[in-house]
């Protein structure tokens, strides 16, 4: 295990991702990403949103604590011949060291369950974004784990890890970040939209 890995984050066994997530640059849209912006993907895993940011993001920085993930998604963006996409290994805790420079969106799937300490996260992310910049975070819903399915499994996190969008409101909030809005993404997860007011 990596130091620091946050429980219960791991990439799934092959197969069931790209079932729960067909459509992920219809996600992106959903959370307000539009051409032009910087874009960070928070433990960003083998890709599979990185890839659609990439196509249309000006740039995206993929940060992922696992240096061999990033490499299967520095392969799969190459085969798409994009090359707007900086790749660093690093623990999410470390954003303002890791980026010192700040970006639009910093977007955060399918990870923020595992996070200890939550506003520790939360105000790593705000001290990089610029004025009026989003944070993005798309969570599994706080159902219990044998109700989502995918394939005919029970999928997900541990279902005593799964924050519902009042809780995720709650701890981010603490770093100055407002809740702009909640979108449903059926049919297991909601994203959460912060923005920075100030
Ligand atoms: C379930 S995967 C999701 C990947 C991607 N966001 C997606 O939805 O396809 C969670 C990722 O978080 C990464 N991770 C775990 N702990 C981390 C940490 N402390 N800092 C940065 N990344 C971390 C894992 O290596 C893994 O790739």
């Amino acid at each position: 295990m990596i130091p620091g890995f946050f429980q219960g984050t791991e990439m799934p066994t092959a197969g069931w991702w790209e079932a729960l997530w067909p459509d992920p640059a219809g996600v992106l849209s959903k959370v307000g990403m539009k051409p032009g912006m910087e874009v960070i993907d928070l433990c960003s895993g083998d890709g599979w949103f990185t890839l659609q940011i990439a196509k249309i993001a000006r740039h995206v920085i993929a940060i992922d604590i696992d240096a061999h993930l990033l490499e299967v998604a520095r392969h799969r963006l190459s085969e798409s011949g994009l090359t707007n996409c900086d790749y660093v290994a690093g623990d999410a805790y470390d954003l303002t060291r890791l980026r010192p420079r700040s970006v639009d969106l910093v977007f955060l799937a399918n990870a923020f369950h595992g996070v200890p300490d939550r506003p520790r996260l939360a105000k790593s992310v705000a001290a990089v974004l610029k004025p009026g910049g989003l944070f993005a975070i798309v969570n599994w819903h706080e159902c219990p784990r044998e109700k989502t399915t995918i394939l005919g499994e029970p999928r997900g996190p541990k279902t005593e890890l799964r924050i519902g969008p009042e809780e995720t409101k709650a701890v981010v909030e603490t770093s100055g970040l407002k809740l702009v809005q909640v979108v449903e993404v059926p049919p297991y997860h909601y994203a959460a939209l912060f923005a920075k007011t100030l």
